[in-house]
């Protein structure tokens, strides 16, 4: 099955761009996985074919139109019924590995690359669209947004990683970071790889893996750390629990 991807956009040509290149542009060849980049400009109506304008209120920048924007979005549901809804905004709930792969496991997925200051906020209350932010930073557009979600559902899809995506191990889908990697020359301006990983013991490969994971995640990122050791605790096993009480 292909996922199909449909992005609305007033800067159609910055698509597949990266994504037309390695995996990804190897996966759209073999029709893994389709896009259409729709321009949104298409659907203005009036004669200057206008998409945005001054904020009510006032201050700076323009803001999308909700008229026209429904529109787009309104065309792109008739055609993929099925596809999740999606606006790219700082506003939104920020991308995560677990919504990614629930993306990568649909039929494809319709995104909403916002301009300018900002959307006309009554689309988002007259129309079902999940508001998803790419971190707590802003860009000058959607589309790069857009970009980053689709390559990382792309990945996921059956066929275009092969083994290395299978990689349960991966930063994110145990809730820690991942281990650090190695490779040859052993010795490198002095460092040496972790003599464990040369040791053949797979056992004690696997035992330094997760500690540092533990390790590392707990030291860089305290929230996800927080997070994994509260799904823990709250584990069925109770094991957490009994070690925390006490
Ligand atoms: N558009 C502008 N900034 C964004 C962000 N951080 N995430 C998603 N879309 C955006």
């Amino acid at each position: 099955m292909t996922f199909a991807a449909t992005v609305l956009t007033l800067y159609p040509e910055m698509f597949p761009g990266p994504l037309g290149i390695s995996l990804a542009g190897r996966a759209l060849a073999e029709a893994r996985w389709s896009l259409d980049a729709v321009q949104i400009r298409d659907f203005a109506t009036d004669r200057h074919r206008s998409v945005d304008d001054t904020p009510a209120g006032g201050g700076s920048g323009m803001v999308m139109r909700a008229d026209v924007l429904a529109r787009a979005v309104d065309a792109a549901r008739e055609r993929q019924p099925a596809a999740p809804l999606i606006a790219m905004t700082p506003r939104g709930r920020p991308l995560t590995q677990e919504r990614v792969r629930a993306l990568a496991a649909g039929p494809g997925v319709t995104i909403l690359c916002g301009r300018f200051e900002a959307m006309d906020e009554r689309l988002f209350e007259a129309r079902d669209i999940e508001q998803v932010s790419i971190g707590d930073y802003v860009l000058s557009g959607g589309e790069i947004g857009a970009l980053v979600l689709l390559d990382a559902c792309i990945r996921l899809l059956p066929g275009v990683m092969g083994a290395a995506s299978s990689g349960d191990d991966e930063s994110f889908e145990t809730g820690l970071l991942e281990y650090p990697h190695y490779t040859r020359p052993v010795e490198w301006e002095g460092r040496t790889i972790p003599e464990v990983l040369r040791s053949g013991d797979h056992a004690a490969v696997d035992a330094w893996r997760l500690s540092r994971a533990e390790a590392d995640t707990r030291l860089r990122r305290p929230d996800l750390w927080e997070r994994h050791e509260g799904a823990r605790v709250r584990s069925p096993s109770g094991a957490r629990r009994e070690k925390k009480d006490r």
